[in-house]
Order: structure tokens, then C-alpha cells, then sequence
């Protein structure tokens, strides 16, 4: 069953760990962070970008894979199915579809409209029992063509939208989605510090996981983050653990061709990859 992603995060956050938002792309992904998890007795929470969903035909399939899953593999530990970086519509569309979770990312709206749109579906979201996340301050990188330059984020703003009785709050200290470029400035532990300051026990987010050093994740927990995104690192792993596979003529010897053999790299390059993070994170034996 899914679960709100509300209880592991204030669990998280008095224990002082972080849990981990994998993104999902397909069956194979999903598989290998849903087994890491239930190995490693950790609370997870399955990131769906609206791109990654429109490829997995769309939020019905998806909540239809995932919670199957979930029962088939015989998934104890808590699992939250979680919108990344959504728009309102697509937030509306994922409620309906049935996730656990949502993030409305009104970070590109000026902060009254943010506010107004994140407030209503804060009141629905909690209606049917899920929880929301919201941002101030755009992250970096690209996300779905959305390109954000990494901005800090104002903490009066984010203690408006934390007001609103968000559950999770992403706000920007610098942190960039997809791989840092080498003259990147490192995470703005003052803002971080300082949105945490104005807004209390409100477990924060820290998107753009992939390629933080240890330490600086370490301290951004210690600071007050509870959740972690990672993508990129996942998608790297993949692909690096198949080209492997490809370029040393696996697939040309025996059945070798067969999906299941030329994705088994990859996928156990996904399950080593969220084991490590999970490690990191201090997320382990937290179910
Ligand atoms: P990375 O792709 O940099 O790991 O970021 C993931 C993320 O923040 C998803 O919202």
C-alpha cells in the first residue's frame, strides 16, 4: 500500500537522517529501488517527474505499476508515490490518479500566486490523507526543459509558504539538478540555515542530489533536510553498467540479446547506486 510521505519525514527529521526520493522511469527502475529498500529496511519514496510519467503512458499506469508491484514483491517497508516538480494541472491529475504524494513546484509564479495555488492544493491533498511538497527559489539545471539558475531562496517567502501547512518544503541553496559544473560554489549552508530558522520544524528538501559531496550532505542534514532527491546518479549508473554490457559483445553471445539480460547490468548498477545513498542518507533500519 502507499503511504503519505508525512510520517517518515518527521520521523526523519527528529532522528536526524534523510529519506531518499528515487525518480522512476520504468518497470526495471522501479524494481530495483522497491527491493533496495525492503533489503535495506529503509522508507523510500518513488520521485515521477510529469515527463517520466507522459512516458509511462501516463499517472494511472503508473500508481497501477507501483502499487501491484508493491504486493507482488511483497513491499513491507513504507513507500510514498510522489509527484516531482509538478504543475498544478498535473498535480490535479496525479491526486485523481492516486498518489500518495504530490510536489507543486510554484517556484516560477511571484510568491502571491505561489502561495494561492499551493494553499488550495494543500487543503485538498490533506483531505484525502496525502502530503505536499512545495518550493521557493528555483533549482538549478534543467528539469523537463525547465532550465533554473540555482538560486537561493528568500526564507521570509518560505516561511509564507511553510505557513500553509505544507508538509515538505524545497527551498534553492545553490543546488543545481543533473551533474555540478566544476566552478559550482557549493551548497549556501547559510540560507539553509536561516530558512530552517524561520521555519521551525518543517522538514526541507534538498533536490539535486546527485554529485553532493558526502560531507555537504551530511551537514544539510544536520541542518534540517529530511528529504533527498536523486535521478541523475541512477541514470548514470544505468547507462554506464549497459554500455559495459553492450561494448564487450555481451549481447551477441547466446540469448544475450533477450531484455532481461541486456537490462540486468543496469539494474543492479540502479540497486548498488540507492544502496549507497541510502547509506548516506542514514535512512537504513528506519521502516
Ligand atoms: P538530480 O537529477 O540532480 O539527482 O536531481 C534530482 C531531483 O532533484 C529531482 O527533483
Amino acid at each position: 500500500m502507499l503511504v503519505s510521505a508525512k510520517d517518515m519525514l518527521v520521523k526523519a527529521k527528529a532522528g536526524k537522517y534523510a529519506v531518499g526520493q528515487f525518480n522512476i522511469n520504468n518497470l526495471e527502475w522501479t524494481k530495483a529501488i522497491l527491493l533496495t529498500a525492503q533489503e535495506l529496511n529503509s522508507p523510500v519514496i518513488l520521485g515521477v517527474s510529469e515527463g517520466a510519467g507522459k512516458y509511462m503512458t501516463g499517472f494511472k499506469t503508473v500508481v497501477g505499476m507501483v502499487s501491484a508491484m508493491i504486493e507482488e514483491l511483497g513491499i513491507t517497508v513504507p513507500v510514498a508515490l510522489h509527484l516531482d516538480h509538478g504543475t498544478y494541472e498535473g498535480a490535479k491529475k496525479c491526486i485523481a490518479a492516486g498518489f500518495s504524494s504530490i510536489m507543486f513546484d510554484g517556484s516560477h509564479y511571484p510568491i502571491e500566486e505561489n502561495v494561492e495555488k499551493t494553499k488550495e492544493l494543500v487543503n485538498i491533498c490533506h483531505e484525502k490523507g496525502m502530503s505536499i511538497e512545495a518550493e521557493v527559489g528555483s533549482i538549478g539545471g534543467e528539469e523537463d526543459g525547465v532550465i533554473g539558475a540555482g538560486e537561493c531562496a528568500d526564507p521570509n517567502e518560505c516561511k509564507m509558504i511553510a505557513d500553509l501547512g505544507v508538509d515538505m518544503l524545497a527551498a534553492g541553496i545553490g543546488n543545481i539538478h543533473g551533474k555540478y559544473p566544476a566552478n559550482w560554489k557549493g551548497l549556501s549552508f547559510e540560507t539553509l540555515a536561516a530558512v530552517q530558522q524561520k521555519t521551525g520544524d518543517m522538514p526541507l528538501v534538498l533536490h539535486g542530489g546527485t554529485g553532493i559531496p558526502d560531507d555537504m550532505i551530511k551537514k544539510a542534514i544536520s541542518l534540517g533536510v529530511a528529504k533527498i532527491n536523486v535521478n541523475t546518479e541512477c541514470q548514470l549508473a544505468f547507462a554506464d553498467a549497459t554500455r559495459k554490457y553492450i561494448e564487450a559483445g555481451k549481447d551477441l553471445e547466446g540469448k544475450g540479446f533477450d531484455p532481461r539480460k541486456l537490462l540486468a547490468p543496469g539494474f543492479e548498477a540502479i540497486k548498488a547506486t540507492v544502496k549507497e545513498k541510502m547509506e548516506l542518507f542514514g535512512s537504513v533500519d528506519k521502516a
